[in-house]
C-alpha cells in the first residue's frame, strides 16, 4: 500500500472516531475472526476491548465466526465445530452482548457468501494479486495459493458490505482489504446504482502485546496466552518463556526481547508502566519477573475465566446465541441480496 493511500486511509479513520462518540447511530461495526483456536491477549488487548467500546457506545455491532477462511490455507477443518462454540463462549465472557451484538457464521449465511459471484466480476486478476496480505499469508503457510486464498479479500468485502457496514476495527496489515471492499462497492455502485457505503477501516492504535518471546502473539508460535488457559497453564507457560542471563530487569524491547515481552504483559494487565515495573523488580532477576507477571495475567483474567465457566456449563445457550444470530444475519443478507437482484435487473 503506498503511503498516500496509507495517509488517505487514516485520516478518514480519524475523522470517523472523532464523530463516533457524537453519532453512534450512524455506523455499523462488521469484523471478525478464524475460528482456528482459542482467543488470546493479544486478541483480546488488540480488538476485543475496542468491539466491546464500540458495541457499548451504542455502535451497531456484528462479528463473524468466519469459518470459510479457516480453509483460504489449510486442509481440514477438524475441531472447527469446538472452535466456533468456544470463540462464541469467549466472546460472551470478554463481554460481547448478544442482544446488542449480532454474533454469527459464514457458513450458515447463504445469500452473503451469493454476493461473491456479483463481486468477483468487479476485480481482476492483477489486483487479486497485488494484494500483500494475501502473498505473506500464502508463504507464511507455506501451501499453493489456492482460490480461496486469493480471493478471499473480495470475501471479506461479502462479509462487510452484505450488512451495510461502514466502520471495520482493523491492524495496519488489513487496510488493503478495505480498499479492496471499497473499490467494490463503489464499482457496484456506479454500475447498477447505488447499494452499497464505502466502509473505513478503523485503525486501532491497539496496544500490540507481544507474545512471551517478544515475537507477534500467536497459537503458531506457541507464545499466546490464551483467555481460556488455567491459572496453573499461565503460570507454566510463563515460566518456561526465554528470558536472558542478565539478571537485573530492564526494559529494552530491542536488546531483551523477552524480559520486555514479560513487562509489557505485565503493564498492559496492572495498568502500570513497563519501566517502574523493572525498576521495582531489578536486582530480584527474571523468576520474581515471572512470578509478578503470573500474579498479574491470573488475577486480570480471573473475571473473564470465571464467566467462561459459567458459559461452558451452558452449552445449549451458546447455541442459541449462534443460532438466533445466524437467524438475524439471514434476515439481513436475503434484505441486501434482494436489493443487488434489483440493481441488477436480475428480479424475473
Ligand atoms: N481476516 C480476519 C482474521 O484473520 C477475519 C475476518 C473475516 C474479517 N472477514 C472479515 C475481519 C471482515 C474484518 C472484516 O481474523
Amino acid at each position: 500500500m503506498s503511503s498516500d493511500t496509507f495517509l488517505a486511509s487514516k485520516r478518514m479513520s480519524d475523522e470517523v472516531k472523532a464523530d463516533l462518540p457524537l453519532h453512534p447511530e450512524k455506523y455499523t461495526m462488521l469484523t471478525g475472526d478464524r475460528p482456528t483456536g482459542r482467543l488470546h491477549l493479544g486478541h483480546y488487548f488488540g480488538t476485543i476491548i475496542e468491539r466491546v467500546k464500540l458495541q457499548n457506545l451504542g455502535v451497531t455491532s456484528r462479528i463473524l465466526v468466519a469459518d470459510y477462511q479457516v480453509i483460504t490455507d489449510r486442509d481440514s477443518t477438524e475441531h472447527i465445530a469446538d472452535n466456533v462454540h468456544n470463540m462464541v463462549i469467549d466472546y460472551l465472557a470478554c463481554g460481547i452482548d448478544p442482544e446488542k451484538t449480532i454474533i454469527f457464521n459464514h457458513s450458515a449465511v447463504p445469500a452473503l457468501n451469493q454476493l461473491m459471484l456479483p463481486f468477483l466480476s468487479l476485480v481482476t486478476e492483477s489486483e487479486l494479486l497485488r494484494n500483500p496480505t494475501v502473498k505473506a499469508e500464502q508463504e507464511a503457510s507455506g501451501h499453493a495459493l489456492t482460490g480461496l486464498l486469493l480471493t478471499y479479500p473480495v470475501h471479506q468485502a461479502c462479509d462487510i458490505l452484505f450488512c451495510k457496514g461502514n466502520i471495520v476495527p482493523v491492524g495496519k496489515d488489513q487496510l488493503p482489504h478495505i480498499e479492496q471492499t471499497r473499490q467494490i462497492a463503489r464499482r457496484f455502485n456506479e454500475r447498477y446504482g447505488r447499494v452499497f457505503p464505502e466502509p473505513v477501516g478503523l485503525l486501532t492504535e491497539a496496544v500490540e502485546i507481544p507474545g512471551l518471546d517478544g515475537r507477534k502473539m500467536s497459537k503458531s508460535y506457541g507464545n499466546a496466552i490464551a483467555l481460556s488457559a488455567t491459572p496453573e497453564e499461565t503460570a507454566k507457560l510463563i515460566k518456561k518463556s526465554k528470558t536472558d542471563s542478565e539478571r537485573f530487569i530492564t526494559f529494552d524491547k530491542e536488546n531483551r526481547p523477552g524480559v520486555s515481552a514479560l513487562l509489557t504483559t505485565a503493564a498492559l494487565t496492572t495498568g502500570r508502566d513497563e519501566v517502574e515495573i523493572a525498576a521495582e523488580v531489578g536486582n530480584e532477576g527474571s523468576g520474581a519477573l515471572k512470578r509478578y507477571v503470573t500474579e498479574a495475567v491470573n488475577s486480570y483474567l480471573a473475571p473473564i475465566r470465571e464467566r467462561r465457566a459459567e458459559l461452558e456449563a451452558r452449552p445449549e445457550y451458546i447455541r442459541e446465541v449462534l443460532h438466533e444470530g445466524n437467524r438475524r444475519a439471514n434476515e439481513i443478507a436475503d434484505a441486501t441480496l434482494a436489493e443487488v437482484r434489483e440493481a441488477m435487473g436480475m428480479v424475473y
